[in-house]
């Protein structure tokens, strides 16, 4: 479960809100939404669908956000002339753009551009960079589907912050993914976003994908060949680039860490399922950053039970899995960065060159392993950086977080130099 406290000074003090809701049961809950944004200093609108109406009352949201709340573009017969243009007098006087509750069907319509209520004909009248807060929530298989999952890559393409539902007890009865998240929750999540509208990084906007943490390939139903990536390095990358406004997805193996703000946060276990998951994301993102300990091989035919010990020996033929850094880096297109590790025992810088041009990365952190300062497990690193001109950057021994800083200063800087990739179209 997401959990953010509001901790930023007042951001929304004076800012236009528009709170969006479509037709879900967690409507109910986006009273008080607008309750906490009134009480914070912002002003509110409130935007619904007919569906909406079913599970939240038109009248109890007039009442808490002191405004008449809009359902259809068009207003009724006997109002003034600008009002036949409230949706983009609307959509010009916002700060922001918060959906809460998206349903799958307001998803499908924003994504195709479709406009036939004032909630999807105000999101197509919202200028460039004003922030777009997406809240997903519905039944966890229909979240997980093909058609909900490609729609959202297309928001999210378009530089819309789509945040991914809690994990819990649905409306259905079902445990599973597909909760809105809390309304605080939903709040912090707003002021993190506009906190970032204001920061002046690159990689504002951007999408960045992390890998993060170890695999585990399976031998038997219980056992697993890993490594000891607790996946401090990759979470750290993915806070900081959300800090700095990226759009981050944080693509990890099994570890103990939280999820950082503002972060979508997909677990996986094996490299297969890192791989699959990855290369879903390749089309859209800006930036790949390999930060995971891939295991190089698994087991050619894991038993499914548990196996016994009757032989002495036994034997377990492994093989190779396949390298996804490798894989994005080989098939990028341009305006695209390839940013990759190289985790080495020895002195390996030739080792870390070497793999910067096999992989075609654009940037290489030789991650020197002593298993005390540097490498696996521990909270500090000591990184050596290596652009694909050549140009080498020697870290001291750093906190992760300030590694991460570092690394991130790096892709800014390429970032600036390469054509295509400035700017990502914001909604
Ligand atoms: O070749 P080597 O495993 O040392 O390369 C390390 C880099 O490649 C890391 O950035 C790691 O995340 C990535 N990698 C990968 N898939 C693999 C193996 C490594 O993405 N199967």
């Amino acid at each position: 479960m997401r959990h953010q406290t509001i901790h930023r000074d007042n951001v929304l003090r004076g800012k236009n809100i528009i709170i969006g809701i479509s037709g879900g049961i967690a409507a109910y809950k986006t009273p008080q939404i607008v309750r906490l944004l009134k009480k914070s200093g912002a002003k509110v609108r409130v935007a619904l669908t007919d569906g909406a109406t079913r599970f939240v009352s038109e009248l109890a949201l007039a009442t808490v956000s002191e405004e008449r709340v809009y359902r259809s573009i068009f207003p009724p017969a006997d109002t003034s002339g600008t009002d036949y243009t409230r949706h983009i007098s609307l959509g010009e006087w916002a700060d922001a753009f918060v959906i809460a509750p998206a349903t799958a069907n307001t998803l499908a319509k924003l994504s195709a551009g479709l406009c036939d209520d004032m909630l999807t004909a105000l999101f197509l009248t919202l200028r460039p960079r004003k922030p777009v807060l997406i809240f997903p929530a519905m039944d966890g298989q229909m979240f997980l589907s093909a058609s909900v999952q490609r729609n959202i890559a297309t928001l999210t393409a378009q530089g819309c912050r789509v945040i991914n539902p809690d994990s819990g007890e649905l409306a259905s009865g079902l445990c599973g993914v597909g909760r809105m998240p809390e309304p605080e929750s939903i709040v912090a999540s707003l002021q993190n976003a506009l906190h970032s509208t204001a920061a002046t990084s690159p990689l504002y906007g951007k999408s960045v994908v992390v890998t993060a943490g170890p695999t585990r390939e399976k031998i038997d139903g219980v056992r697993f060949i890993s490594n000891y990536s607790s996946g401090k390095m990759g979470f750290a990358i993915a806070r900081a680039a959300a800090k700095r406004g990226a759009m981050v997805t944080l693509i990890t193996g099994p570890v103990h860490l939280e999820t950082p703000p503002e972060v979508t946060r997909l677990d996986v276990e094996s490299a297969l399922e890192m791989h699959d998951t990855a290369l879903s994301c390749f089309k859209s993102c800006n930036v790949f950053i390999g930060a995971a300990a891939v295991s190089d091989y698994r087991p050619l035919d894991p038993s499914e039970g548990k196996m016994k010990k009757e032989n002495p020996e036994i034997e377990l033929t492994l093989v190779r899995n396949p390298d996804i850094l490798a894989e994005f880096g080989l098939q990028k297109a341009s305006g695209q960065l390839a940013v990759g590790f190289a985790l080495e025992t020895q002195t390996g810088l030739g080792n870390a060159r070497k793999k910067l041009k096999a992989k075609n990365l654009d940037l290489i952190a030789f991650n020197f392993f002593d298993r005390k300062t540097s490498g696996f497990e521990v909270d500090t690193n000591i990184l050596t950086l290596i652009d694909k001109e050549g140009v080498t950057t020697e870290l001291p021994l750093l906190s992760k977080d300030a590694a991460a800083g570092q690394l991130l200063d790096c892709i800014e800087k390429l970032c600036v130099y390469t054509p295509g990739i400035n700017p990502l179209k914001n909604v």
